[in-house]
């Protein structure tokens, strides 16, 4: 098993920012994804962002094509020091970071491990708290399930769960594409991942250590990291801005991801701004 930051993960580049019309440094924008996906979950998002701005997304270890980079010992940590690899990889010494659930506890993790490559955080329908032990507990055995059968199908029940009562209810084309997603990923990235993030530390110092702009975002309807988690992270980082997205669940991304490429372009353009300082 490779080490994590001999690791290139496949990195997709929606904008490289050379269309930009003004001389002001506009800052690349890395999305990283939730579990149990892909960099897939982005592509609205990104083409909802201005052109000019540089846009980057990663398959995690284990997922999308990024299938057979899984370091020996599932953590975060790894999935960190791979990310800030594969960065440096493609030229990215400096970014706004956004993550949405596990792809932010990725972030939190970049920003305790690699503080010189955040400008700016985006904590999108996630949390800084470790698991319950019944929730630790709760992925050991769905990581064993997945192995044992070699097939995603312990997971499958996420695709509904991470959506919104409104898209559920009105929106079959993305249910349909959630789940095509869920049953694309390699059963054992799965389980790699669940274990990464059962083995994950609290990492509220870290969100009030940072000293860049953040923002926290949450679906209203998120059910799986709902608006009191949000309101957790924004205790920790009182300078964030909060921004609760009408008419999303768990998936904010790819139930609203005009209102979320919004959010992130603020962001981006207040790491912009404290750059030029
Ligand atoms: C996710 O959306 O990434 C997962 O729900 C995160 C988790 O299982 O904690």
């Amino acid at each position: 098993a490779p080490d994590p930051a001999d690791l290139v993960l496949p990195v997709r580049t929606y904008a490289d920012g050379t269309g930009r019309a003004h001389h002001h440094a506009a800052l690349p924008v890395v999305l990283l994804h939730a579990f149990p996906f892909d960099a897939r979950m982005w592509d609205e998002v990104a083409a909802a962002l201005p052109a000019d701005r540089p846009v980057l997304a990663l398959d995690l270890p284990g997922h999308g094509a990024a299938a057979g980079l899984t370091p020996a010992e599932p953590s975060l940590e790894a999935v960190a020091d791979a990310v800030a690899a594969s960065l440096s990889e493609v030229g990215v010494a400096r970014a706004v970071v956004a993550g949405l659930s596990m792809g932010g506890y990725v972030a939190l993790a970049l920003v305790e491990r690699h503080p010189g490559l955040v400008a700016g955080l985006g904590l999108l329908d996630t949390r800084a708290t470790a698991d319950p032990d019944e929730a630790r507990a709760n992925r050991l055995r769905v990581a064993a399930a997945v192995e044992a059968s070699s097939t995603v199908d312990e997971v499958r029940p996420m695709a509904r769960a991470v959506l919104g009562a409104t898209t559920l209810a009105g929106r079959p084309d993305v249910v349909d594409r959630v789940a095509t997603w869920v049953g694309e990923q390699p059963p054992a990235g799965v389980a790699w991942s669940q274990r990464a993030m059962a083995a994950r530390p609290e990492r509220g110092a870290a969100l009030a250590a940072f000293a860049g702009p953040v923002l926290v975002l949450v679906g209203d309807e998120d059910t799986v990291t709902p608006l009191a988690d949000a309101e957790r992270l924004r205790a920790a980082a009182p300078h964030a801005e909060l921004v609760v997205v009408p008419g999303a669940g768990h998936l904010s991304a790819v139930e609203q991801p005009a209102l979320v490429a919004e959010a992130l372009e603020r962001l981006a353009r207040r790491a912009d701004a404290a750059a030029e300082r």
